[in-house]
């Protein structure tokens, strides 16, 4: 696991930006798993940018995301589906044929996150999958507890999630209880994963996920059993971290050919 702190959280959403787009240069079919909330919108803000002005080209780029409200449809303004058009896929070329999130409205709620691990696997994997954590250090919607090996399936979201999720919801509007989302083996199987804390409240969880024990009462602990994760977190994120110093350390020092 490489921890990443940086000064503020855009400074690290630009790097993780350059992350990303380093491989889709490299590889203009990879295939992305992304995130939705806070976290990622000032890097989907810096990948858009690259695509305006650096011709960064996702036309043959895949992706797919964590996870969907269920009983939202995609019209509906707090739905992932609408987030994802809204702060990132509206403005560059990626294919809407190629663009994957858990259906809200299933009927077959089984049957669509079958299909849902199908299509992950028949796309080749995952090459990148983007994170965010919560303040109860879970990922994707897997609360603690969650099992390690789970794959895409339906979840009850716990109270202070809802909680801290409602600033995406209007004024006195319910907050859907269940969600789809990938499993925690599903995110394991991605070929490389960035994970994106930022701010104070982040600061315990982050913590507990790099230095504490791996346990399922912290489901982001599991990616320390990753082989290729990179936290990047801002200075706020960083304050209840153990090893700050050796991680400054580690990435002042990295050999060039390992900088992006
Ligand atoms: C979003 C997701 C969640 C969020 C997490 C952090 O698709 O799966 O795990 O990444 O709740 O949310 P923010 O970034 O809003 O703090």
């Amino acid at each position: 696991m490489e921890v990443i702190i940086q000064p503020t959280a855009a400074d690290a959403g630009l790097l993780a930006a350059r992350m990303i787009a380093a491989l889709v240069r490299s590889k203009p079919t990879a295939v992305l798993g992304l995130a939705t909330g806070g976290s990622p919108v000032s890097l989907y803000r810096e990948l858009i940018r690259m695509h305006l002005e650096e011709d960064l080209d996702f036309s043959q780029v895949t992706t797919f995301n964590l996870d969907e409200y269920l009983g939202l449809g995609p019209a509906h303004p707090a739905s992932y589906f609408n987030f994802m058009w809204t702060h990132l896929f509206r403005y560059i070329n990626v294919r809407p044929e190629r663009v994957h999130l858990p259906d809200g409205l299933a009927s077959d709620i089984p049957a669509c996150c079958a299909d849902y691990e199908a299509a992950i696997r028949n796309a080749g994997g995952i090459d990148l999958q983007l994170l965010g954590i919560g303040s109860d250090g879970h990922i994707g919607f897997n609360e603690p507890v969650s099992s390690f090996s789970s794959r895409t399936r339906i979840k009850t979201l716990t109270p202070r999630t809802r909680a801290d999720n409602a600033p995406f919801f209007g004024p006195g509007e319910e907050i859907p209880q269940h969600v789809i989302t990938m499993g925690i083996g599903t995110i394991m199987e991605a070929r490389e994963v960035i994970l994106l804390g930022f701010g104070a409240s982040k600061a315990d969880a982050l913590a507990a996920a790099i230095e504490g024990p791996v346990a399922q009462l912290v489901p982001a602990s599991i990616l320390q059993f990753h082989p290729k994760t990179h936290v990047l977190m801002d200075e706020a994120a960083a304050q209840k971290l153990q090893r700050a110093e050796y991680y400054r350390h580690v990435f002042a020092n990295k050999p060039p050919w390992q900088r992006v």
